[in-house]
């Protein structure tokens, strides 16, 4: 879908996970969120804000689940996305703390591939995400799956793409400060989800937009994953679709 302007790209977006929580809200039942971090989601993030504080739309039924983190990472770090979405959206909503979850960057290596378990059981426990949003870096990473990424991949550590690195240098003041790892949702946790919005905006994603959408279907490029996904958007400004 190309929008003339990623502004209203993000507002209907948030009108489609407004409409999800609503839903849910009036069987009773939690609406079951996966998010993503990054400038893009940004937009999508203040149409929330503005729906719960001017069209009394209530997150007290929602559930949400970031897709990762850098690690090692602490909550309150400048870079850290536990701190962004706090920022961005949960300190302006009325979630309750506890159905927040965030991949934690200040986990023990040993603990880390019993949590990324726990993660994933979690989700499935309340019977999967109802929608994830992503947005997608110039490797054709969604979440950190970085080109390698397998299809059926899980939450789990990953070492980050250079490229990523690079990308992510001006956040940490410098590559070198960025960190080496970070532990990201799966494909696999992705494509498990009923619906999924990946969302792109300007000229710098036009490339990888295109080999996303018209490219051969492989790791090289995760996102082409999502071309088998049965209930997939890619939802994107004019800018970003200079090359299809
Ligand atoms: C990071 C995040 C991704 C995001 C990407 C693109 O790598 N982990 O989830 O999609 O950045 O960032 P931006 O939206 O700022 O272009």
């Amino acid at each position: 879908v190309i929008f003339d302007e990623s502004e209203e790209a993000s507002i209907s977006v948030a009108a489609e996970i407004g409409e999800l929580i609503r839903e849910k809200a009036k069987l009773s039942q939690k609406a079951v969120i996966g998010l993503a971090t990054g400038s893009t989601p940004k937009g999508v993030y203040n149409e929330l804000i503005r729906l719960h504080r001017e069209e009394g739309l209530s997150f007290k039924n929602v559930v949400t689940f970031n897709l990762d983190e850098y690690y090692p990472m602490t909550p309150d770090s400048l870079q850290s996305y536990v701190r962004f979405m706090n920022d961005h959206l949960f300190d302006h909503i009325d979630i309750e703390k506890e159905n927040i979850h965030i991949p934690d960057g200040t986990l023990d290596p040993v603990e880390i591939q019993a949590y990324c378990e726990r993660y994933e059981y979690k989700i499935e426990e309340l019977g999967g995400l109802d929608i994830q949003i992503l947005g997608i870096g110039r490797t054709g990473h969604v979440g950190f799956n970085e080109p390698g990424s397998q299809i059926n991949s899980r939450t789990r550590l990953i070492t980050l793409d250079h490229i990523t690195r690079i990308d992510a240098a001006s956040d940490f003041f410098g590559e070198d400060f960025v960190p080496r790892k970070a532990i990201t949702m799966g494909v696999g946790t992705i494509m498990n989800a009923d619906r999924v919005i990946l969302m792109a905006w300007g000229e710098g994603k036009a490339e990888i937009v295109k080999r996303t959408v018209e490219g051969e279907i492989s790791d090289t490029v995760p996102a082409t994953f999502l071309q088998k996904h049965p209930n997939a958007s890619i939802i994107i400004d004019k800018a970003a679709g200079e090359e299809l």
